[in-house]
C-alpha cells in the first residue's frame, strides 16, 4: 500500500538509464493487470533510443517531459484481440497504473501521458513506428530516476464524496 500512496507524477529525471531487468519487471507488471474477459489486448513498445525518445516526446503538446525519460513505454491496444471493445481503455488504464506502481516499487518514478483517443497525438506515433491499423497507441509512460526525491505530502482525501448504502 505504501507504493500506492507514494506514487506521484514525476516529469524530471536525473538522466540515468533504466536497467533492462527493471524494464522487464515493469512490463510484467503491466501484463498482470486485469482485462475484460481476459482479452489481454496489450502490446508494448519500449523506447530507449534518444532520437526516438525526442520524437515520441514531441508527439503531444503535453508529453515534452518524456524526452529526458530513462525509458518510455508506449502502451498499445491490439483491436484484433478485443472481445469487449468498449473496455479497451479501461483495460489499458489498469495496465498503465500497474506499471506506474511497479516503477515506484523499483525506486523509479514516472508519469502517464495521454494519447488515445486524440487522433492528433496518436498519428505521429502511428507514423513513427509504422503501426498497423489494429495497433492503437493508448498512452506513453515516461519513466526514470527522479531528479529530486521531494514528494508532496498530504493528499486531499474528500470523504464527503464517499456514499455508504445510497448516494
Ligand atoms: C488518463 C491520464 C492522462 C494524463 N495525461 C497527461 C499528459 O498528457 N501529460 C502530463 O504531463 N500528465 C498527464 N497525466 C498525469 C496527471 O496530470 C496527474 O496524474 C494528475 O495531475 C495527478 O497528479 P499525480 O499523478 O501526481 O497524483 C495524465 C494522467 C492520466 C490518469
Amino acid at each position: 500500500m505504501d507504493t500506492i500512496f507514494n506514487r506521484h507524477s514525476v516529469r524530471q529525471y536525473d538522466g540515468r538509464p533504466v536497467e533492462s531487468e527493471k524494464i522487464e519487471k515493469l512490463i510484467k507488471a503491466g501484463m498482470a493487470a486485469p482485462t475484460a474477459g481476459n482479452q489481454r489486448e496489450w502490446e508494448f513498445i519500449i523506447v530507449t533510443d534518444n532520437d526516438l525518445k525526442a520524437k515520441v516526446a514531441a508527439s503531444s503538446p503535453y508529453s515534452g517531459c518524456a524526452k529526458d525519460a530513462g525509458v518510455q513505454i508506449i502502451v498499445c491496444g491490439d483491436t484484433n484481440r478485443l472481445r469487449f471493445p468498449d473496455c479497451m481503455h479501461a483495460d489499458l488504464g489498469a495496465v498503465c497504473e500497474n506499471i506506474l506502481l511497479e516503477a515506484v516499487h523499483l525506486d523509479l518514478d514516472g508519469v502517464w501521458l495521454a494519447f488515445a483517443p486524440y487522433e492528433d497525438r496518436m498519428r505521429p506515433l502511428i507514423n513513427l513506428f509504422a503501426l498497423p491499423d489494429n495497433i492503437i497507441p493508448f498512452a506513453v509512460l515516461s519513466i526514470g530516476y527522479a531528479k529530486s526525491k521531494k514528494r508532496e505530502d498530504g493528499r486531499d482525501y474528500d470523504m464527503s464524496r464517499v456514499h455508504t448504502n445510497g448516494f
